[in-house]
C-alpha cells in the first residue's frame, strides 16, 4: 500500500507542479492578448481606485522608483510620483505588452495584469497622488531662450505651456523630470526604440539634433510643477513606509 503510494508519488507531484505552475501561466496567456490588454486598459480607466490596495502594491515600484516615488537623480529611475494615472496605466500597459522596452522592470507588473483592471487603477491612482520632488536633476541651464522657443513651437500643443501635460488625452507630465531620463528617452523616440511613442511626437523629434535634444530636456528639466504638487521639503518621506526601507542603489 505504501510502495504504492511512493510510486504513484512522482505522478502525482508532476501534476501537483505542472497545475501549480501552468494555471497562473495559462491565465497570464489570456489577459497577455493585445485585445485584452487594450479593454483591460479600458476598463482601468473607468474604475473607481483604492488607494489602500494601491499603497501595497505600489512595494513593489519602491524598490526602484523609492518609497517617494521621485526616482534617482542619475535618471536610471524615473519620477513617477504625480504622474496623471492614465499615464501611468497607459504606461504599465505599453511595457507589459512589450510596447515600450524595459525588461528590469517588466516582471513587477505581472501581479497587477494578473489581478486585473481595478488593480492598475489602484497602483495608478496611489502613484499619482504622491507629491513631487523639489530638486529633481537640471541640465547645464545654458541657451534656455532658444530652448524655450523649441518648447513652444514643438511641445507645447500636447505637454502644456508648463509641461503639465493632459490627463484626457493621455499625453505625460513631464516637468519636474530627471533631466538624464528626459534626454535618454527622446533619444530613444528619435531612433525609435521607444516603441510607444506618439507618431506625430517622433515625427517633430527625429528632425532634432541631439544638441536640441539636450536643450529640450533641460528646459522641460526646469519647467516647475503647481507647488500644490511639490513636497513641501526635500526630506519629505512617505509615511506609508518605515523609515529605512530598502531601496535599489542610488544609480
Ligand atoms: C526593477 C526596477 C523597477 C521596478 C521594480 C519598477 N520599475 Fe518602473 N521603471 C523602471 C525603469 C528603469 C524605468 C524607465 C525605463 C526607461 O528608461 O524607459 C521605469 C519606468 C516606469 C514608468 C514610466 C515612467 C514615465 O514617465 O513614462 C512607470 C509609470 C513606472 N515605471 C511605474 C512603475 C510601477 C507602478 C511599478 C510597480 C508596479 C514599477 N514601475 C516598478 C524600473 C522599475
Ligand atoms: C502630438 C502630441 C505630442 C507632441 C507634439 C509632443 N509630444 Fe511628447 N508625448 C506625447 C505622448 C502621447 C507621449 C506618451 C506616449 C509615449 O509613451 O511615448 C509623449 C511622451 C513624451 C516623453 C516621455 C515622457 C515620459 O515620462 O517618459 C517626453 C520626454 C516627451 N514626450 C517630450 C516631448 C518634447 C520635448 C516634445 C517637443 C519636441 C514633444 N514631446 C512633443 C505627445 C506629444
Amino acid at each position: 500500500m505504501y510502495r504504492n503510494y511512493l510510486r504513484l508519488l512522482p505522478l502525482l507531484n508532476s501534476i501537483f507542479i505542472s497545475g501549480l505552475l501552468m494555471s497562473p501561466f495559462a491565465h497570464a496567456e489570456k489577459v497577455n492578448s493585445e485585445e485584452k490588454l487594450d479593454i483591460l486598459v479600458e476598463q482601468a480607466l473607468k474604475a473607481t481606485p483604492n488607494l489602500e490596495n494601491g499603497k501595497m502594491m505600489f512595494r513593489n515600484c519602491a524598490v526602484c522608483h523609492s518609497p517617494e516615488g521621485w526616482g534617482t537623480p542619475s535618471g536610471h529611475f524615473p519620477q513617477i510620483a504625480g504622474q496623471h494615472k492614465s499615464v501611468v496605466i497607459k504606461q504599465l500597459s505599453d511595457i507589459h505588452k512589450g510596447n515600450r522596452d524595459n525588461p528590469t522592470m517588466l516582471p513587477f507588473t505581472i501581479p497587477l495584469f494578473l489581478q486585473g483592471p481595478q488593480s492598475l487603477a489602484d497602483i495608478a491612482a496611489y502613484v499619482s497622488k504622491l507629491p513631487m520632488m523639489p530638486n529633481n536633476s537640471m541640465g547645464y541651464g545654458a541657451q534656455m531662450a532658444e530652448a524655450k522657443k523649441l518648447y513652444d513651437d514643438n511641445c507645447e500643443q500636447c505637454h502644456g505651456a508648463n509641461g503639465e501635460g493632459d490627463a484626457e488625452k493621455l499625453y505625460p507630465r513631464i516637468h519636474g523630470q530627471h533631466f538624464s531620463y528626459l534626454e535618454r528617452q527622446l533619444h530613444w523616440i528619435k531612433t525609435g526604440k521607444r516603441r510607444n511613442a506618439d507618431k506625430k511626437m517622433v515625427k517633430q523629434i527625429q528632425k532634432f539634433n541631439y544638441r536640441e535634444l539636450e536643450l529640450l530636456s533641460d528646459y522641460v528639466s526646469r519647467l516647475r510643477p503647481d507647488s500644490s504638487m511639490v513636497a513641501e521639503s526635500i526630506y519629505w518621506k512617505n509615511p506609508d513606509f518605515r523609515a529605512g526601507f530598502y531601496t535599489a542603489p542610488r544609480r
